[in-house]
């Protein structure tokens, strides 16, 4: 079979040469931007007159039914034709003849690829943007329903600090805030239009990029040649914005896979978010969770795998840049699904509410609060802190826990202690205490949630 560039060539290709420089395996699912690239492409030439109106009404009409082809599965896929551009192209001479060779005026694959690649990163993006709104509901409707139950909050995976299980889990929100406008800010860069650079230097004929660009969605045209045919830092981009959306779905699923061990026992997996064991009928596996915690591994290899391609890589084009697709196709494809089936679980998840406060109430946490008591009651807070781990050890070695001292036996470490002491010691008051601007407390975890039912709401 001929190829595009038969004219300097005497032999045929090497099977295996040609398997190994092939991408259309992988790069066909560009086939929408790639037509719509190229329609826009041709409606130029026309509007320029370097097209006749009937060549370009041709070639608009034939890449509508291409379209259509391969929406059908009757489109025939050829690896000898490399890629998706050539592939399309080809069938394009196919169908109307010679004509269809004047698509490629004032163009090249370079420009044209990687305009398609431009034009899939914003459709993702969007996708994706949608997708970390659909979970951030999630968390604020779960939230939401989650005001009155207090936990222990965890430094160190020792017990800290008593917090509403509201609180700990509108922290996913607001990671996945930051997510959202990292996202926001790679479509930015992915805004912009690299047609019509041509294979680097740009073309002889007298083209308009700006009326492609309108054509295609894009906000602006790249200023040099050179940079538009070589630049994949929004790429890169997409995938830092991905790893490090991944890396948060991985810490939420961690804590999950965590919460419901027996030794935690505070959440149950919905059955349809868990799997069993082939051996041991008892076990109901967090299996979603764990992959949500093992993808961020896939996504972190994408990032630097194409970041390790980049490096030291001359202008302008070269062959290595075709190892950018499946890095991103990868890394797209798993973000998705797991933030879709974080969704899923999240929503689905039971809470046991009675073994997290039972966590709270047989356990050291408001130790915080003993210190801070004796502070309000004038000693210097480093003194306090000091008298508080003597009674915590003190109650240690009886058994009990800290509301159960009487008040002779705290009046041993300080004549500072009162009856007020033990008011101040429940979880409830440990928590309506902390009720600094961001903190734990009941009216602050409120707040919390109205801004961030605003912003949702606003999106
Ligand atoms: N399949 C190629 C890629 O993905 C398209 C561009 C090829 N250009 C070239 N001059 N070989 O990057």
């Amino acid at each position: 079979m001929k190829k595009l560039w038969g004219g300097r060539f005497t032999k045929a290709a090497d099977k295996l040469a040609e398997g190994f420089t092939a991408s259309i395996g992988f790069d066909r699912r560009l086939w929408h931007q790639d037509i719509r690239g190229s329609i826009a492409h041709a409606r130029m030439l026309g509007r320029q007159g370097i097209l006749r109106a009937e060549e370009v009404e041709a070639i608009v009409r034939a890449l509508e039914e291409i379209a259509r082809e391969i929406e059908d599965g009757t489109f025939p896929f050829r690896q000898e034709y490399e890629d998706i551009h050539l592939n399309i192209e080809k069938r394009l001479i196919e169908k109307i003849g010679p004509v269809g060779g004047k698509l490629h005026t004032a163009r090249s694959r370079n420009d044209q690829v990687v305009t398609d690649v431009h034009l899939y990163v914003k459709e993702e993006v969007a996708a994706i943007r949608g997708l970390i709104r659909d979970l951030q509901a999630v968390i604020l409707d779960r939230a939401s329903g989650e005001t009155g139950t207090i936990m222990p909050g965890y430094t160190h995976l020792q017990r800290a600090q008593p917090v509403l299980l509201a609180h700990h889990l509108l922290a996913y929100f607001w990671m996945l805030e930051r997510d959202d406008g990292r996202f926001a800010d790679c479509a930015r860069r992915a805004d912009v239009s690299p047609l019509g650079a041509g294979a680097l230097a740009g073309t002889t004929f007298p083209i308009d990029r700006h009326v492609t660009a309108a054509d295609l969605g894009f906000s602006a045209v790249y200023e040099n040649s050179i940079d538009a045919v070589s630049d994949r830092d929004f790429i890169v981009e997409f995938l830092a914005a991905a790893a490090i959306c991944q890396m948060h779905l991985s810490r939420l699923g961690e804590e999950l896979v965590n919460w419901s061990s027996a030794e935690f026992g505070f959440v149950e997996m919905d059955d349809a978010f868990a799997t069993g064991s082939s051996i041991m009928p008892q076990k109901k596996n967090p299996d979603v969770a764990e992959l949500l915690r093992g993808k961020a591994g896939r996504v972190y290899g994408d990032l630097v795998a194409l970041l390790t391609v980049l490096k030291g890589l001359p202008l302008a084009y070269h062959t290595d840049l075709q190892e950018d697709k499946e890095r991103l196709f990868d890394a797209a494809d798993t973000l998705k699904a797991s933030l879709a089936v974080a969704a899923g679980m999240l929503a689905t998840l039971r809470f046991r509410r009675d073994r997290m406060r039972e966590a709270v109430r047989r356990d050291y946490s408001n130790a915080t609060d003993l210190a801070d008591y004796l502070a309000r009651k004038g000693l210097p807070f480093r003194e306090a802190h000091e008298v508080t781990g003597r009674i915590v050890l003190y109650a240690i070695e009886r058994g009990k826990y800290l509301g159960e001292l009487s008040l002779e036996e705290y009046r041993q470490f300080s004549d500072r202690i009162g009856e007020d002491l033990y008011a101040a010691l429940t979880p409830e008051a440990v928590v309506e205490g902390r009720a600094s601007y961001g903190g734990t407390a009941p009216a602050e975890v409120a707040r919390q949630l109205e801004k961030a039912r605003a912003i949702l709401a606003a999106k």
